[in-house]
């Protein structure tokens, strides 16, 4: 199991990447959005504190438009992964980067279907999106655990990232589940270090230990 990180918040993806504990970085245009800065060089930055995949997603909406995008990634870093929407589409774009060498991550997906065909069309990495299906009543834990499976009977080498993770638990649950990597918001990653008894421990220790240090 892995963790990348969900940001495209440079603040974040230093602090995250100091920890040691994050081997890559998600953005989406919503993340970069959010930033206000220019996307090239964003990612590009990124890919100097990360030594890892960092997914940077394409915005056209035909193959052709999606694969010109993603040979000019590319040449911003080795490790850029392209991003691709799940459509068809983005199958066939998926496709073809996949014969060129071009590693790639089928993101939205909402079924283990929408998955397996991600992973025939030879996507490197597939992200299935777990918050956004139990915003809308459906266990997103489910698919990423259905996915997991399929790919494992069937050999397909298709790494699956659950995404879209909002709290804790999620991390646990795809770590049981046999996702390869959850990525995770900053906030989510802090959620994750702490907790109250650690917390309340730590400052015992150091109230005892005042009683006897100069002794
Ligand atoms: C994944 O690669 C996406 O960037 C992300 O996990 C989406 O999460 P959200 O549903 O919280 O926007």
């Amino acid at each position: 199991m892995r963790l990348f990180l969900d940001s495209a918040n440079i603040a974040e993806i230093r602090a995250a990447n100091e920890l040691g504990v994050i081997s890559g970085v998600t953005t989406n245009p919503s993340l970069i959005a959010k930033e206000g800065r220019n996307f090239q060089q964003v990612v590009e930055e990124i890919t100097s504190i990360v030594d890892g995949p960092i997914s940077a997603e394409v915005i056209g909406m035909q193959a052709e438009a999606m694969v010109a995008e993603a040979q000019e990634l590319v040449k911003i870093h080795p490790n850029i992964v392209i991003k691709i929407p799940m459509c068809a589409e983005g199958l066939k774009a998926t496709a073809q980067l996949s014969r060129q060498g071009i590693a790639t991550n089928v993101t939205l997906i909402f079924s283990a279907n929408q998955g397996l065909l991600a992973a025939l069309a030879g996507a490197t990495y597939v992200s299935p999106f777990v918050g956004r299906l139990d915003d809308v009543g459906q266990e997103g834990m489910d698919m990423v655990r259905e996915l997991v499976e399929i790919l494992a009977i069937h050999d397909l080498d298709t790494e699956v990232i659950a995404a879209s993770i909002r709290h804790p638990v999620h991390v646990t649950a795809a770590a049981r589940a046999g996702a390869s990597i959850a990525t995770v918001p900053y906030k989510v990653l802090q959620q994750m270090i702490g907790h109250p008894l650690t917390e309340a421990g730590i400052e015992k220790f150091l109230q005892d230990w005042e009683t006897v240090k100069n002794k």
